[in-house]
């Protein structure tokens, strides 16, 4: 059994092979071939913590994995990051550990795949310009992931905190991604052919009155039934995607407000991406619709990146 770091995570996972991997899952997810119960949670009262406990097993892919993720906001005041995450993987035939890793990097690049997946079915064919609303761990990567995906796009983005704005615009310059500071939510929306949203927000910061034609939006922020960031009659009023009905309906603010308002049905919901990506579905259909892919985040990406370091291992 092998243990992998961050670091050695980040530099096995090509960026384009952890798209198809997750592709893969989100169809075998939602045809119906995998066990991936609810995600449990722990709350650590004493210290203000939350422990995650993502579990699936995918027989397809011969993988159980179990993904830990902490979430400790105290954690700052002890220059320690605030999200922690370790995934384990075992062979599915026989019950035998395969690996141990460090799942902060894993949950960012499976996260970008998610969005990756979503442009590809749901964004129109002729974008180019990507704005990213919240610029912390997640947006790294998610820009990372779809610069590589789609070479030709040009970026920009927003934070409400202008000092982790230029801190990544610098970061991804470094990178070589030329990546431009946007002033306001709304420009960098009006800009966008395709919006990344990936921020800690409760408070809508996309609103409708900002999106134009043809606009496709990935909501990735969101993982409480408090957390929203896409204004509830923008959601309502959209060709509206997710990554599980299931998982949505326990968890994601952005589609329990709108219903709660009386905007939309449950029933609304056009599809999961899984449907769209195995052919039972179209994604888009015409240019000029504006569509939604809200995601919370499914066990089975993590059993399909792990699998994808588990190859990798294999082969060398
Ligand atoms: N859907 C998924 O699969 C998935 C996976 C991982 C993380 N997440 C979620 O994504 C979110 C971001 O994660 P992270 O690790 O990047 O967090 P982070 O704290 O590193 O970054 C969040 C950023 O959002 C910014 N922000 C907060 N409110 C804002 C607002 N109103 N307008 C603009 N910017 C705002 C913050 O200033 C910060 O820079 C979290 O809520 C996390 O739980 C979702």
């Amino acid at each position: 059994m092998k243990f992998l770091t961050d670091d050695e995570v980040a530099s096995l996972v090509d960026p384009v092979k952890v798209v198809e991997a997750v592709e893969r899952a989100y169809i075998l997810y939602s045809t119906g071939r995998v066990v991936m119960p609810v995600r449990s949670r722990v709350e650590n009262r004493e210290h203000g913590g939350d422990i995650l406990m993502m579990p699936c097993l995918v027989p397809d892919m011969g993988i159980f994995s179990l993904k830990l993720v902490t979430v400790y906001p105290r954690n700052l005041e002890k220059s320690l990051p605030t999200i922690n995450a370790t995934v384990i993987a075992l062979d599915a035939s026989t019950g035998l550990p395969r690996l141990v890793a460090e799942a902060r990097a894993l949950t960012g690049l499976r996260t970008a795949a998610a969005t990756t997946v979503s442009i590809k079915h749901l964004a129109r064919r002729d974008f180019t310009r990507v704005g990213i609303i919240g610029t912390g761990y997640q947006a790294r990567w998610q820009l990372r992931v779809v610069a590589a995906n789609y070479p030709y796009t040009i970026f920009k983005a927003y934070d409400i905190d202008s000092k982790r704005l230029n801190e990544f615009v610098a970061e991804m310059g470094r990178l070589g991604h030329d990546v431009k500071p946007s002033p306001t939510a709304e420009e960098l929306v009006r800009w966008s052919d395709v919006v990344i949203t990936v921020t800690t927000s409760k408070q809508p910061v996309v609103l409708k009155s900002w999106v134009k034609e043809g606009t496709h939006i990935s909501a990735i922020g969101g993982y409480t039934p408090e957390m929203v960031e896409i204004e509830p009659a923008l959601v309502a009023n959209s060709k509206l995607v997710v990554d599980s009905r299931e998982a949505v309906r326990e968890e994601a603010g952005d589609i329990l407000k709108p219903i709660e308002l009386g905007l939309m049905r449950f029933e609304d919901i056009y599809a999961e991406i899984g449907e769209i990506a195995a052919g039972l579905k179209p994604g888009r259909t015409d240019e000029r619709e504006i569509t939604v892919f809200k995601s919370v985040g499914l066990a089975v990406q993590d059993a399909a990146t792990a699998k994808l370091l588990i190859d990798y291992l294999m082969t060398r």
